[in-house]
C-alpha cells in the first residue's frame, strides 16, 4: 500500500501505529520495514523515530531486514514439537538449505520458527505468509514447497 494510502485509511494516531507497520511491511516485497518505513510513520504520527523503532524491534511479526517472498513460521511450542515438528523444521532446512532465520539465495524463501499458531489439534503447523498448513509431514512439506516454487 503506498504511504498515501494509509494516510487516508489511518488517522495519524499512535494506537495506529501496528497496522500501519502491517500495511508498510505487507507491502515490501522483501517483507520487513526499512528505516525510511520507521522515519515516515514517526514523521506521521508525529512521534520519535525510537519509539516506532521499538515497537517494530518488539513484535516478532515485523522485521527490520530484508526477508524471502515467502516467510515460512514452522511452530514451535510444544504439541507441534512432540509431534514430529522437529522433523518439520528439520525436513524444510534441508530442501531449501538454509537455517531458521535465513533466507534462500533466490530471496524466494525465510525461515523462521513461531509460538502456538492456534491449530494444535492438526499438529505439527506451519504457516507460509497467511496460509496455515496442518497435519504436516515429509511428503507434504515437499508437494508444498513445490507448489510455490513450480
Ligand atoms: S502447538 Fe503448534 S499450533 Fe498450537
Amino acid at each position: 500500500m503506498e504511504r498515501s494510502n494509509i494516510s487516508s485509511k489511518f488517522a495519524p494516531e499512535l494506537h495506529n501505529m501496528l497496522n500501519i507497520l502491517h500495511e508498510l511491511q505487507n507491502d515490501n516485497l522483501q517483507n520487513y520495514l526499512s528505516s525510511e518505513d520507521l522515519k515516515w510513520v514517526a514523521n506521521y504520527l508525529n512521534t520519535t523515530y525510537s519509539s516506532v523503532y521499538g515497537v517494530a524491534k518488539y513484535y516478532s511479526m515485523f522485521s527490520l531486514t530484508p526477508r524471502g517472498k515467502y516467510i515460512i513460521r514452522v511452530c514451535k511450542s510444544p504439541l507441534c514439537k512432540m509431534i514430529d515438528g522437529e522433523h518439520i523444521i528439520k525436513c524444510i532446512k534441508e530442501k531449501l538449505k538454509i537455517g531458521i532465520g535465513d533466507t534462500t539465495n533466490d530471496s524466494l524463501f525465510t525461515l523462521e520458527t513461531s509460538e502456538c499458531l492456534g491449530h494444535c489439534a492438526q499438529a505439527p503447523v506451519m504457516m507460509i505468509n497467511d496460509k496455515v498448513y496442518k497435519n504436516l509431514n515429509a511428503q507434504k512439506i515437499d508437494k508444498i514447497l513445490k507448489s510455490i516454487i513450480k
